[in-house]
């Protein structure tokens, strides 16, 4: 890859080298001879990389490197010193600088180092790129993603969130439940009250009971003193509702009285209590099909499943991955003091392949990972944990388990469906590229969509 070059340092013999080496590799030079020439020539146009000397007559290059990064704050920066001056030039990288390179050098180090840090800089753009995708996009609530099954939840948040009706959410682990519950919440008249976050899997049902409802001095052994209940503190705001399926009959009776008549009673208490609530639930589990097996109360489901928001599983929306991982990218990269960390486009790729079973859960919590892991500014394939960089070699697997037929047996059959949805979904339902990546032959691939009743049709668009 060649690229645009600043080189500054005041040894006309080194500008001039330099210049002829990297020229004759194929990049654009620009030599400048001090500061202010660096500076104007910085404001002037964009270069990829700039290559500064630490000692200038004048000026520090320390000082240099920080306003030049302020010029342009993608800017690639290696630092030239002296033996004998490598502490600086360690306090360089420190403040920013990718890379230092001693003199004297020989043409391969330059050329070599150059490589690398151009490398870097279509890294650092193409991540630019995408964090600009990012600011755009998420504006509300921090909900990241551009994929149309998002959008359509998004526009569904934004248009019932300032309604008062009761909202059911439902998704599996780790599709970000509790953060739409949360923007709803935000995005409502309600949003100067209270938002309370109840899991209703945490406790046994008359814990539960008792925590909801609040109770009276006495109520029942232990109670040696009244208590409010949640309900009561979230009045005014939202009450979500999280793991809604694991509700015992007693208690879905029980809220379903107070939805319907806006009031309860404390646990051993005799005056009514009326609450303002707006109720957001949440489950992975499918109520209706509990409902009908008369695990749940049809009527109380009806009460909280007003709007129904259905959150996709992030292997339905690959298109969003790039995004996460670079919003968890700037959160994690902040928190562990490591500055501007890209990600490489080959685990990018193994990251949009995977099928993220815990789903956003799970890829934030291999980003985390991968930062404290990577050496220097980049995420690579190595960072990432060894069952995502097997998984998505999977279609590499398929290929090279034919011999052993046991096993790709069983692996088609856990795995098999989900992930040909998603080579149908990322190749919209073209047969010939979808059976490319996995490396098996159309016809292979066809028998397969028979098995497990899949219709590529569907995924054209
Ligand atoms: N679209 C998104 N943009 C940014 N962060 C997200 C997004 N979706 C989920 N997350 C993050 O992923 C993690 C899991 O989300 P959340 O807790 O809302 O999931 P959940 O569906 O409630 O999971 P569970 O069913 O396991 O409780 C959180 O850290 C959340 O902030
Ligand atoms: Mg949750």
């Amino acid at each position: 890859m060649t690229g645009r070059i600043l080189v500054i340092d005041d040894d006309e013999a080194i500008l001039h080298s330099c210049k002829t080496i990297l020229e004759d590799e194929g990049h654009e030079v620009k030599v400048a001879a001090g500061a202010a020439e660096a500076l104007g020539a910085l404001r002037e146009k964009s270069f990829d990389l700039a290559l500064i000397d630490l000692r200038l007559p004048g000026t520090d290059g320390l000082e240099i490197l920080e306003r030049a990064v302020a010029i342009d704050p993608d800017l690639v920066v290696i630092i030239f010193t002296a033996y004998g001056t490598i502490e600086s030039a360690v306090e360089a990288t420190k403040r920013g600088a990718f890379n230092y390179l001693t003199k004297p050098f020989t043409a391969g180090q330059l050329v070599a180092v150059v490589a690398k840090a151009l490398d870097y800089s279509r890294l650092l753009r193409d991540n630019v790129r995408l964090r600009h995708e990012l600011k755009q996009c998420c504006s509300v609530h921090q909900i990241v993603g551009h994929s149309a099954p998002l959008e359509m939840v998004l526009g569904l948040v934004a248009k019932v969130a300032a309604s008062d009706a009761n909202v059911l959410i439902t998704g599996e682990s780790g599709t970000g439940k509790e953060l739409i519950a949360r923007a709803l919440h935000a995005n409502s008249a309600r949003s100067s009250g209270p938002f309370v976050d109840v899991d209703c899997a945490a406790l046994p049902s008359t814990m539960l009971e008792s925590e909801l409802f609040g109770h009276e001095k006495g109520a029942f052994t232990g109670a040696d003193h009244a208590k409010r209940g949640l309900l009561e503190l979230a009045n005014g705001g939202t009450v979500f509702l999280d793991e809604i399926g694991d509700l015992s009959s007693e208690l879905q009776a029980k809220l379903l009285r107070t939805i319907q008549e806006r009031t309860f009673r404390h646990l051993g208490g005799e005056r009514l209590l009326h609450v303002d609530i707006r109720i957001v639930s949440s489950t992975n589990r499918d109520l209706q099909a509990e409902a009908q097996q008369g695990r749940f109360r049809h009527d109380l489901l009806y009460r909280l499943d007003v709007v129904h928001i259905a959150l996709p599983a992030l292997r339905d929306r690959p298109g969003d991955v790039a995004l996460l991982v670079q919003y968890f990218l700037q959160e994690f990269s902040r928190s562990a003091g490591k500055p501007r960390i890209g990600v490489a486009p080959e685990a990018l790729s193994l990251l949009e392949r995977y099928q993220w079973p815990g789903n956003v859960r799970e890829l934030r919590n291999a980003i985390e990972r991968a930062v404290v892991l990577c050496e220097g500014h980049t995420v690579r394939t190595r960072d990432l944990p060894s069952y995502i960089r097997e998984q998505a070699q999977l279609g590499k697997r398929i290929h090279a388990a034919l011999g052993y037929k046991a096993a790709r047996e069983q692996w088609v059959e856990s795995q098999g469906k989900a992930y040909l949805t998603t080579l149908l979904t990322q190749h919209r339902g073209n047969i010939s590229a979808a059976a490319r990546e996995a490396q098996i032959s159309r016809k292979s691939f066809y028998e397969l969509l028979h098995r497990f009743s899949l219709d590529a049709s569907q995924f054209h668009s």
